[in-house]
């Protein structure tokens, strides 16, 4: 008996000439050929059934259906929707979003190699390069702002393997120019990958803009509900072989199907959520903006972000994401209390859920917060992420609670 493959329903699976919302319907989805139920089922199985001859099975393949650490039914329908949507060749999905930055670094770079890495982008990452890749394995990694172009080009050395940085960065804001850094890439000889977790498609696609990986947690506004965890890598189907290969076949950090299988639902929505994300927090950004009891707003959407020109030609104009940082005047007792304060913005990390979430960063909460700008470190900030709550109801919340703050 074959290895099972993966059925493709050939009427509906065309995802280059299908527009963006009915690839998010129906990219990946498979017909279950047993009970012709028309959503993929969750296969929990970790094992398929051999071939009859498997002497010549691959250990490390991970595109055949046999254990599900190398894939499984539910994770390469994952990787076939993710691949779509990005107009990548191939996607590796992993149980983590960090699982899925790690797999890059481990995968292409080697003892004596040298990274790119922006000043500000997510904490794991920090403490990737400032402590464990260089003191454990030797790679050595240079932070640099990549607002500055010329700081980047200064900054690549003959071993420089490899450019990092974040669409819109966590949580400062500040926007990778994505083609920019793809020339410093190809100039230099190395590869760019870029987190576009705050950006999803449609808003941007970051392969088209010539990074070789783009990165998302899937944590977050692709699955879009708060309720499962993912990572994924999309880029050339050669690259993502060989990081399948290494980094998720020999080191793990699998999905699991089931974890799979929620994305792929929540991912359903992405483009009617996003939109409605999108659209939510300029209004919060601006509402905020003109408030005096505002210390500061970073949003890439409002005028007075220093790199708004780059964000609305780069994302379209259509919108900047739903995240925002702030904060309100005063010491940091007073952004606790101004969280306590809220009512429907909920208290909690993460970001990209249907609900709103808030989160207090103190003033030396987190890894490279040194690189911060001056504001950030001279009140900490509040990360607000806007769910799908009215807009009204959001700034009715914020304004109640500045009332009860301020007295
Ligand atoms: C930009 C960015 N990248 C990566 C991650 C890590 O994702 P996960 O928590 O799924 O590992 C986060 C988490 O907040 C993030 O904001």
């Amino acid at each position: 008996m074959p290895p099972a493959s993966i059925q493709q329903r050939p009427d509906k699976d065309q995802p280059a000439s299908l527009a963006f919302c009915s690839q998010a319907v129906h990219a990946g989805n498979v017909i279950d050929t047993t009970t012709g139920a028309i959503r993929t089922p969750i296969v929990m199985a970790n094992s398929y059934r051999l071939p009859d001859d498997p002497s010549a099975l691959d250990w490390s393949d991970s595109q055949t259906l046999f254990y599900n650490r190398n894939s499984g039914h539910n994770q390469l329908c994952l990787e076939r929707k993710l691949a779509a949507m990005e107009r990548g060749e191939e996607a590796a999905v992993f149980s983590t979003g960090v699982a899925a930055l790690h797999a890059i670094f481990f995968t292409f770079l080697k003892s004596g190699d040298h990274v790119v890495v922006s000043d500000v982008t997510y904490e794991a990452v920090w403490r990737l390069f400032s402590d464990l890749l260089p003191a454990r394995y030797g790679i050595e990694a240079t932070f640099v702002d990549v607002s500055d172009l010329t700081a980047v080009r200064e900054a690549v050395r003959p071993n420089t393997k490899l450019i990092h940085a974040e669409t819109i960065a966590n949580p400062t804001t500040k926007v990778a120019d994505v083609r920019a850094l793809a020339a410093i890439a190809r100039d230099a000889g190395a590869m760019l990958s870029i987190d576009a977790t705050f950006t999803p498609p449609p808003m941007f696609r970051g392969l088209e803009h010539d990074a070789d990986f783009v990165v998302h947690a899937l944590t977050k506004y692709i699955n879009g509900h708060g309720d499962a965890m993912g990572g994924a890598v999309i880029g050339r189907a050669e690259l993502i072989r060989r990081l399948k290969a290494d980094a998720l076949v020999d080191v793990g950090g699998s999905i699991s199907p089931f974890n799979a299988w929620l994305i792929m639902r929540g991912s359903v929505t992405l483009p009617l959520r996003l939109a409605q994300h999108m659209s939510t927090a300029r209004k919060v950004a601006e509402f905020l903006d003109k408030d005096s009891r505002i210390a500061f707003v970073a949003f890439p959407g409002l005028a007075s972000h220093s790199q708004h020109e780059l964000a609305s030609r780069q994302f379209g104009g259509a919108g900047y994401g739903g995240v925002m940082a702030f904060a309100v005047k005063g010491e940091p007792d007073r952004q606790n209390r101004f969280v306590a304060n809220l009512r429907l913005i909920t208290s909690a990390v993460s970001l990209g859920h249907d609900e709103s979430l808030i989160v207090h960063v103190g003033k030396a909460g987190r890894g490279g917060s040194e690189c911060y700008p001056d504001v950030f470190r001279e009140y900490g900030h509040l990360r607000l992420s806007i769910g799908l709550e009215d807009p009204a109801d959001l700034i009715a919340d914020i304004e109640a609670a500045l009332g009860d703050t301020f007295g």
